[in-house]
C-alpha cells in the first residue's frame, strides 16, 4: 500500500502511516530526505520525523529506500535521538544505495534558488536538489561509501565541478574534504548496524504481508507529474515507490491519498486556490500551518477539486484520508474550486498543468455550509455535523473515492473511521 500526499504536501501522511503501521510487516521511505517532516502524536508526545519512516514507532521494519537522499550525520542525530525517547531502533533499515547530502549540497541548493530571485522555488536549503542532480550525473556518494576507504575521492569529485560556482565560501572549515569525510565516517558507523541491502528486504516483507510505503511532500511536487519548476526532486506520487524501494510494481496493490480539506502550500509556484484575505489568514492560523522542517509560514487557500481529482487519476488513489477537518469548525461558508478559468476565458475543467498559464488562472467556485461546533470529540462519523458530513459527501463525489478516515484533533486517536475497520482488514489481509 502507498500514502502519498494528494495535494502540495504537509497533509499528514505520517499520521496515516502511523494508523495503518500496527498491522504492518514493513513500512518504507522510498524519495525524499529531511525536507520533509511527519509528525505524529502519540502519549509519549510528539514525534517530528524527518528521515526515519513512521512504522518504526510502531516496532515496525523501518525501510529507507534506495530513492532517498540523507545526510547521515542529521539521521544519526535523529536516530540518537528516538532511542533516547526509548524508541527500539533495531528494525531500522537504511539501503545502502540511498545517495547522501553533502554539507555543499546545502549551499548550492541556497544559492541556486537565491538567484532564481522572486521565481524562486523557495526549497526547504537542505541540499536535496543538488544531492540529486548529482545522483542523475553518476558523481552522488551512496550510503554505501562512507565506509571505504576511497571517501575522500569521491566527495572531492562531487563538490570539484561545482567549485567555480561556490567560490571562497568552499574554503570554508564545514566544506574541507578532509572534516567533511571525518564526520560523515563517523556518522557512517554509528549507523553502519542499519545499512543493508533494502530491496531483497522489501521483497521479503511484501511476501510475508501488508508493507506501507510512506510518500513524503505530495503529488503536485513531483518532479515529473507536478508543477514544474516549482517541485522537489524525487518522485513523490505513487509511481516512485517502486523504482525509490526495488519493489516490483505489480506487488503494490492499494494506494492511499492523503489531504486536507484545504489546500497549503510551502515555498513558490502556482497555487489556483490560495487566499490572500482573512479566511487565508484563518486557516492559516486555525491550522497551525507552518512548515515542520523549515518553519515556513504554509500558503492556504481552498480546496481543489480540480487537482485532487487529478491525483486520484494519475496515483490510483483508492481511499482519500482528510486530515484537519476540525480547523474548518467556524467558517460560515466552504469554498471549493470545481474548475478553472484560463486568461483566455477557457474552462478548464479537467487539471492541466502549463507553466506559462497556470499562474493566471481563476476558480470557479462551489460554496458548501460551514458549520460552527467544535468536532474535536468526534469518534463517529454521527458525531460529525451535518455541514461536515456534506463535504466528505462532496469529496467523494467529485473524485469517486471514499474517504476512509476523517482526522479531527493532531493525536493519533483523534480521528473518524467511516471504512468499517473490519471491511479494511479483510481487504487488506491484515
Ligand atoms: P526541496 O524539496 O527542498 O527541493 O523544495 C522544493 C519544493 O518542495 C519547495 O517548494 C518546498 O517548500 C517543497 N517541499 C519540500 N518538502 C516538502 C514537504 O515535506 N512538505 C511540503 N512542501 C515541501
Amino acid at each position: 500500500m502507498v500514502v502519498v500526499g494528494a495535494q502540495w504536501g504537509a497533509e499528514g501522511k505520517g499520521r496515516v502511516t502511523d494508523l495503518i503501521a500496527g498491522a504492518a510487516r514493513a513500512t518504507v521511505r522510498y524519495q525524499g530526505g529531511p525536507n520533509t517532516g511527519h509528525t505524529v502524536v502519540t502519549d509519549a508526545g510528539e514525534f517530528r520525523l524527518h528521515l526515519v519512516p513512521a512504522g518504526l514507532l510502531r516496532g515496525r521494519e523501518a525501510i529507507i529506500g534506495n530513492g532517498c537522499v540523507l545526510d547521515p550525520v542529521a539521521l544519526a542525530h535523529e536516530v540518537q535521538s528516538l532511542e533516547e525517547r526509548g524508541i527500539d531502533i533495531g528494525p531500522l533499515v537504511i539501503s545502502r544505495d540511498a545517495h547522501v547530502i553533502l554539507p555543499h549540497h546545502r549551499l548550492y541548493d541556497r544559492i541556486l534558488d537565491e538567484r532564481r530571485g522572486a521565481d524562486g522555488v523557495g526549497t526547504t536549503r537542505q541540499g536535496i536538489g543538488p544531492a540529486y542532480a548529482d545522483k542523475a550525473l553518476r558523481l552522488g556518494v551512496r550510503v554505501d561509501d562512507l565506509l571505504k576507504p576511497d571517501l575522500a575521492d569521491r566527495v572531492e569529485a562531487a563538490v570539484a565541478p561545482k567549485r567555480e560556482l561556490l567560490g571562497s565560501t568552499l574554503d570554508d572549515e564545514a566544506y574541507s574534504i578532509p572534516t567533511v569525510v571525518e564526520r560523515y565516517r563517523r556518522a557512517g558507523e554509528q549507523l553502519a548496524r542499519h545499512v543493508d541491502d533494502a530491496g531483497p528486504r522489501v521483497r521479503a516483507s511484501l511476501n510475508q504481508g501488508l508493507v506501507v510505503f510512506e510518500g513524503a511532500q505530495g503529488t503536485f511536487l513531483d518532479l515529473d507529474h507536478g508543477t514544474y519548476p516549482w517541485v522537489t526532486s524525487s518522485n513523490p506520487y505513487a509511481g516512485g515507490a517502486a523504482s525509490g524501494s526495488g519493489a516490483p510494481p505489480v506487488a503494490i496493490a492499494e494506494v492511499w491519498g492523503v489531504m486536507k480539506p484545504y489546500v497549503t502550500r510551502v515555498g513558490g509556484g502556482p497555487f489556483p486556490t490560495e487566499l490572500h484575505d482573512r479566511d487565508g489568514a484563518l486557516l492559516q492560523e486555525r491550522g497551525r500551518e507552518w512548515g515542520t522542517t523549515t518553519g515556513r509560514r504554509r500558503r492556504c487557500g481552498w480546496l481543489d477539486l480540480v487537482a485532487l481529482r487529478q491525483a486520484v487519476e494519475i496515483n490510483g488513489i483508492e481511499r482519500l484520508v482528510v486530515n484537519k477537518l476540525d480547523v474548518l469548525s467556524g467558517f460560515e461558508n466552504i469554498r471549493t474550486a470545481v474548475a478553472y478559468r484560463a486568461r483566455t476565458g477557457q474552462r478548464l475543467a479537467r487539471f492541466r498543468y502549463r507553466r506559462d498559464e497556470f499562474a493566471g488562472l481563476e476558480c470557479e467556485w462551489e460554496d458548501l455550509p460551514g458549520w460552527d461546533e467544535d468536532i474535536g470529540a468526534a469518534r463517529h462519523v454521527d458525531d460529525l455535523p451535518r455541514a461536515a458530513r456534506s463535504l466528505i459527501t462532496r469529496i467523494t463525489e467529485a473524485t469517486g473515492v471514499p474517504v476512509a478516515a476523517v482526522g479531527v484533533g493532531p493525536h493519533r486517536d483523534e480521528i473518524v473511521w467511516l471504512e468499517d475497520p473490519e471491511a479494511l482488514r479483510a481487504r487488506l489481509a491484515l
